[in-house]
Parts: structure tokens; C-alpha cells; sequence
């Protein structure tokens, strides 16, 4: 794996996170290893990539939308790295995000999102129907009202991820249990290093028994579509939208691509895509993007978020030898950079 001198280091996990960490440790000086038994195919393929403190903000999870908004601010330098040191475009897209609605009930959730971020002193621009179609002509006629929030980005999860896998090996082998400086193999063999830092999303729990009731898997399924040349492109940015009380995002991919997102189920480990899931994505998408209904279907897919139980993600020491960073919930690829930081801030002691 990779040679450092500041110690070894074995992450248990090739998501976004554990990739993230492994990448910015090997960076850092640590000899790295990656143990999972099929990387860059959990949750952190399947996300719509949205990097969207601002317009994923709840009343009552501040914390959350600080720590987001600090891994934002992060994600250019992070995906500019990146690409250096891969060679590969990690697939940043700044164009912003709008949010919209449908009925008058959907409109007085939207409202409700404008009033909590003005009174955070966050910034989001009202809009009419006409200046929304002005922005994307895509956008049907249906949708009303809405708001720019320019701050929220996106990525391209499957462009970073590759990029990840370049910058680190991994090995396909199956962990069975997770402890300080130790973790064992399902084949029954051992491995050491100095610290090891856990970081299987979802599975984390299964690994180590006091995650057991700490995290959760949280079903999500997702479409992704095309363009033809026949059809209007998707939008620009990032739209989430309001559809009679139902949410749904659209997060737009280079070439036409489209990301349509995402139901939530709490369904224990099962990623069955259901005709159910797949029928409410394309109808409530259909209701703010008509065309979407000529577009190419290319993929259905089910991942399952690490959700915990304040929603905010697990990054902390459990024990000398052991450094945990798991539930992301739906914010695995924007909380990648600020967790990575804090990582190795645990590996170097500085915190
Ligand atoms: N971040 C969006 C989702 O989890 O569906």
C-alpha cells in the first residue's frame, strides 16, 4: 500500500469517507491500507452528489448546517487536489442550486426554508415561476415559485470516486469485526496497524458493537437518466423540489445526464429497487421537469445512507487504536473534505 513514515493506518471502508481519509493520511505521511470487499459501489455510488448545506437545513440541526457549510468551503481546494493528484476530474459543478414548488402547500414549505436560512443570515433569493423557466426553460409549468440558493453545489459522485480509487488501493477482502489497532478478516486472519480508522458507512454497526445501536441503514433509491437529441437538456443546477408534499432532486450530470433522487425507507440492509420507488421519482419529477418522460432511462439503483441518531455524523477516538467516521446520512459526499481533516487531525493527535 502506500510506504509512510508516521505510522500505519488501516481504514476499513471504500466509500467517499473512507477513500477521503485514506487519500489525505497516505498525503500526510502514514503507511495506508483500504480494506473492502467491493469499493466505490455502497452509497457513495449511488448519491446524487449535492453539496447542499443550505437547502438540506432543518430547523433544529444548526450543527449540522455549520459542519456542512465548513466542508463546503473545503470542496473546491479538496476536488482541485484531487484532480492533481489523479489526474482525473472530480467532477465539481458550481452552478448553484434552486428549489421549488408545486402547490400552495408546497410553497409554504418553501417559504418556511427561506424564513429559517434568512434568520440564519443565509442568503436565498426569491423566485416567480417565469424568472425559474427564464433560468431553465426545462422547468415545466406547474412549478410557481421557488428560490436561488447559488452556495449549494454538486459533484459528480461516480467522477470522484473514480478519482478517489486512483489515488488509493484498496484491497477486496470482507471484515468481520472492527477493534483498537486490530481488525479481523471473515477468513479468520488478523490484521494490525497503528490506528484504525472505521468507516463502513451503514455497516459500521455490524463491525463494532458500540455502533450497534448508533447507526443506522437508511434506504434511498435513485434514477438516472439522459437526454436525447430530441429533448431539452436538464437544468443547469441542482433542483429540488416540493412535488404535493413529496421531495425529489434533479442534479444534473455532464453529456445530459440527469440524477433523479431519492426515496427514503427505513428498511433495514434491503436494497431492492422497487416499481414503487422508481413510479413516485418519475411522476413527481415529471411534475416539474415534462420532458424527463423522453429522456433515455439508464440506471435504477438502492444504496443505504449511514443515518445516526442526531443525524450528524460519528467522527471520534472510541478507544486508543481506534478512530471511528460513520454516519453521514445524507451528507456523505459534502461532509468528505471536512472529515478527512478531521481525521488526520485524530492520526497526528491534534485533536
Ligand atoms: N443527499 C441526498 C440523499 O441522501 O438523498
Amino acid at each position: 500500500m502506500f510506504s509512510g513514515a508516521r505510522g500505519s493506518v488501516i481504514v476499513v471502508g471504500g466509500g467517499v469517507i473512507g477513500l477521503s481519509v485514506a487519500w489525505r493520511a497516505a498525503a500526510a505521511g502514514f503507511a495506508v491500507s483500504v480494506l473492502d470487499p467491493a469499493p466505490a459501489s455502497g452509497a457513495s455510488a449511488v448519491a446524487g452528489g449535492m453539496l447542499a448545506p443550505l437547502t438540506e437545513a432543518w430547523p433544529g440541526e444548526e450543527a449540522l448546517l455549520e459542519l456542512g457549510s465548513a466542508s463546503l468551503r473545503r470542496w473546491p481546494e479538496f476536488a482541485r487536489e484531487l484532480a492533481a493528484a489523479s489526474g482525473r476530474d472530480a467532477g465539481l459543478r458550481e452552478e448553484g442550486t434552486l428549489v421549488v414548488a408545486v402547490d400552495a402547500a408546497d410553497r409554504a414549505d418553501l417559504l418556511a426554508l427561506a424564513d429559517h436560512l434568512a434568520s440564519l443570515g443565509r442568503h436565498a433569493e426569491p423566485l416567480t415561476g417565469k424568472q425559474i423557466r427564464s433560468l431553465e426553460p426545462a422547468i415545466g409549468p406547474s412549478v410557481r415559485s421557488g428560490l436561488s440558493v447559488p452556495g449549494d453545489l454538486a459533484v459528480d459522485n461516480r467522477k470522484v470516486l473514480a478519482a478517489l480509487r486512483a489515488v488509493c488501493e484498496v484491497e477486496s477482502v470482507r471484515v468481520a469485526e472492527v477493534g483498537p489497532a486490530t481488525v479481523r478478516l471473515a477468513d479468520g486472519a488478523t490484521r494490525r496497524a497503528d490506528v484504525v480508522v472505521l468507516a463502513a458507512g451503514a455497516w459500521s454497526g455490524q463491525l463494532y458493537e458500540p455502533l450497534r445501536h448508533v447507526v443506522r441503514p437508511v434506504k434511498g433509491e435513485i434514477l438516472r437518466l439522459r437526454a436525447t437529441r430530441s429533448t431539452l437538456p436538464p437544468p443547469s443546477r441542482t433542483v429540488r423540489c416540493s412535488v404535493q408534499g413529496n421531495h425529489v432532486y434533479l442534479v444534473p450530470r455532464d453529456d445530459g445526464g440527469l440524477v433523479v433522487g431519492a426515496t427514503q425507507y427505513e428498511a433495514g440492509f434491503d436494497t431492492t429497487v422497487t416499481a414503487g420507488g422508481v413510479r413516485d421519482l418519475l411522476r413527481w419529477a415529471e411534475q416539474v421537469l415534462p420532458t424527463i418522460s423522453e429522456y433515455e432511462f439508464v440506471e435504477s439503483a438502492a444504496g443505504l445512507r449511514p443515518a445516526s441518531t442526531d443525524n450528524l455524523p460519528v467522527i471520534d477516538e472510541f478507544e486508543p487504536g481506534l478512530v471511528v467516521a460513520t454516519g453521514h446520512h445524507r451528507n456523505g459526499m459534502l461532509l468528505a473534505p471536512i472529515t478527512a481533516d478531521l481525521v488526520l487531525a485524530r492520526l497526528e493527535g491534534k485533536s
